[in-house]
């Protein structure tokens, strides 16, 4: 039997953070365990420009993220973990699809219209600052997708439309030119957690509020430190349900820590106490990674030589489909 081929992209601003590890590194890693699945994670550097023009910023957190998906253990044996920009025939695709894209698909995407409405709230021209990549990221979202025939590609909420508008693309593009590409399902894993940040609001790069995943421990247990809490004091009972330092220490304990650390907070739990005790479990689940991290930042050599390989495996997949959608089109040699 055919294997599910499961595909995410990850996008190349930013430092990854614990909020990205609980909610898409480490259930990743897991799914890519299976002999049913086949995965295909890749570094969406070209959908890094649409939001950083910062040229250093854009290699450097590509090279963290790699670093990143390696140290915590991806097996690339099991795995096609690959760059966009190393597959050149996902930009092509991109085109192709872009003429079987209704714009008016496109003026319904969240991210651009979220652009719009800003716009419109500061008075400004609906258009200002819009660049033709955030409009038609979708479709290079589509490109990335159909490119490998994706049967499940796991999102937060937020993407769930972007999959949806490639399933749309493609049940267009097969309708005109004959079936070639599978329809893609959204998946949203309702257990994998959402972790709030330092401020008690979702933990995300635009919010400033993350703990970066790869700290030393001195910052982790600094970070840790800085975590919101209320007044209350030692021997007070505390509301574990509403509390920061509670929902990441459920994202990384186990069932019977996690009872007991209900416990704790209900007994009056000092918030100095529930952050030390914190700081030692996620410390101690992500020490032996961050060696290994530190390690491969030191030896960018070695990442860029498991990017080639994964950019010519993923190249096997993509290669002979780009072949038969160009001739599908009416792209072929004359005679
Ligand atoms: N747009 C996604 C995000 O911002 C990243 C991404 C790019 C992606 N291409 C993809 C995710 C293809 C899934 C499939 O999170």
């Amino acid at each position: 039997m055919a294997k599910t081929r499961i595909l995410t992209g990850i996008t190349t601003t930013g430092t990854p953070h614990l909020g990205n590890y609980v909610g898409a590194i480490r259930p990743a890693i897991e799914a890519s365990q299976s002999a049913d699945n086949l995965s295909f994670y890749f570094l969406a550097n070209y959908h890094a420009l649409i939001k950083c023009q910062d040229p250093e910023m854009v290699h450097q957190s590509t090279t963290e993220i790699a670093a990143t998906w390696l140290a915590l253990g991806l097996n690339t044996d099991n795995v096609v973990f690959y760059r966009q920009s190393d597959v050149p025939e996902i930009t092509e695709l991109s085109w192709t699809l872009t003429c079987m894209a209704a714009k008016g698909l496109m003026n319904r995407a969240h991210a651009y219209k979220a652009a719009v409405a800003a716009n419109q709230e500061a008075g400004e021209d609906p258009d200002y600052g819009v660049t033709m990549g955030l409009y038609s990221y979708p479709v290079l979202m589509a490109a990335d997708i159909l490119m490998f025939n994706a049967n499940k590609v796991p999102v937060g909420k937020d993407q769930i439309q972007h999959v949806e508008m490639a399933r749309d693309i493609a049940a267009r593009f097969n309708h005109h030119y004959g079936e070639i590409f599978t329809l893609p399902e959204a998946v949203v894993d309702e257990k994998v957690s959402v972790l709030q940040g330092l401020d008690g609001r979702k933990m995300s790069k635009s919010y400033g509020n993350t703990i970066p995943l790869f700290l030393t421990e001195k910052q982790l247990k600094k970070h840790i430190n800085k975590i919101k809490t209320n007044l209350l004091e030692p021997g007070e009972p505390k509301d574990p349900d509403t509390s920061t330092v509670f929902q990441i220490w459920q994202a990384f304990a186990s069932e019977e820590q996690t009872v007991e650390m209900r416990q704790a907070f209900l007994d009056g739990i000092a918030w100095g106490e529930a952050k030390k005790q914190l700081f030692e479990l996620v410390n101690g689940e992500l020490a032996e990674a961050r060696e290994r991290y530190n390690e491969l930042m030191s030896n960018p050599a070695y990442i860029e030589e498991k990017l080639q390989e994964g950019a010519e495996k993923a190249r096997s997949f993509s290669a002979p489909l780009m072949e038969k959608c160009r001739k599908a089109v009416g792209l072929r040699p004359i005679g």
